[in-house]
């Protein structure tokens, strides 16, 4: 699978230009990570940089890859032109911005390409083009079908899969805007395959209407939503990662939705210690706080299973120690950090998947 990497104008200038905005890694540091990621993923990945739009338009239109992962860098904001390539051609592209182009220039939030782009991933530094070239394999591989449970931008899930064993994922990312849904695809397309249905839910992020209440009213409605999908499931499990299993733990005794069983993967599980702490996604504890969110999430007598790495500098084993012992849940430790709980191939998740 032909997948073409296209960098706009003043990519060429990586690692010189701006590094605390850009990072010190140059465009050819770039290119071979993107070769690596692409033979990992067993796509052939090809490469092109130019400063120019009308170039760019041309390689769009010349382009026989079945995919594209586009930075279209300043002209983003600007040409309508490079979005009509793209819808032109209808080669699915994703979007992606090396910057959080969200919280800088409000004129860098305003995209012109990205209405015509599969997805847009932005401000996780180089990673979001490893993420792109796997959200595309994903697409490619296990197709899934959007299913909106509210009228907000957000409020969607990507439904996958069928049988009678439902899935429903919720990602985490510290309620930022930049982690999104595609970082629990991994494990949405890992179950499909085993033939069950998934359900990965997006929701509401800090910035645009979620943090607290918002987000977590958001994984509400969805769990609320779900006799409604089309297909029945007998089964219902919930799988959370970092803050979305904080809120799947809120959340799951709330719901008029019968749920079977949590599994909170890395959960964030004490936010007064996370606002105390110096940890990523302090500003963000406190934002919640400060809005009456509680500190801890309660899952009821829903049957719960922690997962935590013990090598974890997100979210610390401990807090999963002690929340697992106040509560007299069952822990299971992986020796792992916080991200590879999302990779399928890690030894603990034929297990856990078992168990469910
Ligand atoms: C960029 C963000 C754009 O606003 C900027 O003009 C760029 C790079 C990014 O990767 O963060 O050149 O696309």
């Amino acid at each position: 699978m032909k997948i073409l990497v296209l960098n706009g104008p003043n990519l060429n200038l990586l690692g010189s230009r701006e590094p605390e905005v850009y990072g010190s890694d140059t465009l050819a540091d770039l290119e071979r990570m993107l070769f690596r990621w692409g033979d990992d993923l067993g796509m052939d990945v090809e490469t092109k940089h130019s400063n120019h739009e009308g170039e760019m338009i041309d390689a769009i239109q010349a382009s026989d890859a079945s995919g594209i992962v586009l930075n279209a860098a300043a002209l983003t904001h600007t040409s309508r032109a490079l979005g009509d390539a793209i819808r032109a051609r209808a080669i699915p592209t994703v979007e992606v911005h090396i910057s959080n182009i969200k919280e800088r220039e409000p004129w860098r939030s305003v995209s012109l390409v990205s209405e015509a782009c599969a997805r847009t991933i932005y401000g996780r530094g180089l990673i979001g083009y490893r993420d792109a070239l796997r959200h595309l394999k994903h697409r490619f591989e296990v197709p899934a079908t959007s299913v909106r449970y509210g009228s907000h931008n957000s409020s969607f899930g990507d439904l996958r899969g069928e049988g009678d064993h439902l899935f429903v994922l919720v990602h985490g990312g510290f309620w930022r805007q930049e982690w999104e849904s595609d970082t629990m695809e991994s494990l949405a397309v890992d179950l499909s395959r085993r033939g069950h249905q998934t359900w990965n839910l997006e929701y509401r992020r800090l910035g645009d209407g979620g943090g607290w209440p918002g987000s977590f009213h958001d994984v509400l409605t969805a769990l609320d939503f779900v006799p409604q999908l089309k297909a029945p499931a007998s089964k219902i499990t919930v799988i959370g990662h970092s803050a979305g299993a904080h809120m799947a733990m809120w959340a799951v005794p709330r719901a008029s939705t019968v749920i079977d069983k949590v599994a909170a993967l890395a959960p964030v599980t004490d936010l007064d210690d996370l606002a105390r702490s110096n940890r990523f996604g302090v500003a963000e504890a406190r934002s919640l706080l400060d809005a009456g969110a509680r500190s801890v999430p309660d899952p009821g007598r829903i049957h719960t299973l922690l997962i935590h790495g013990t090598e974890d500098r997100h979210v610390p084993y401990a807090e999963s120690l002690s929340f697992g012992n106040r509560l007299g849940l069952e822990l299971t430790p992986t020796n792992t950090g916080h991200f590879e709980l999302l990779d399928p191939t890690q030894p603990y998740w034929d297990q856990l998947v078992d168990s469910l």
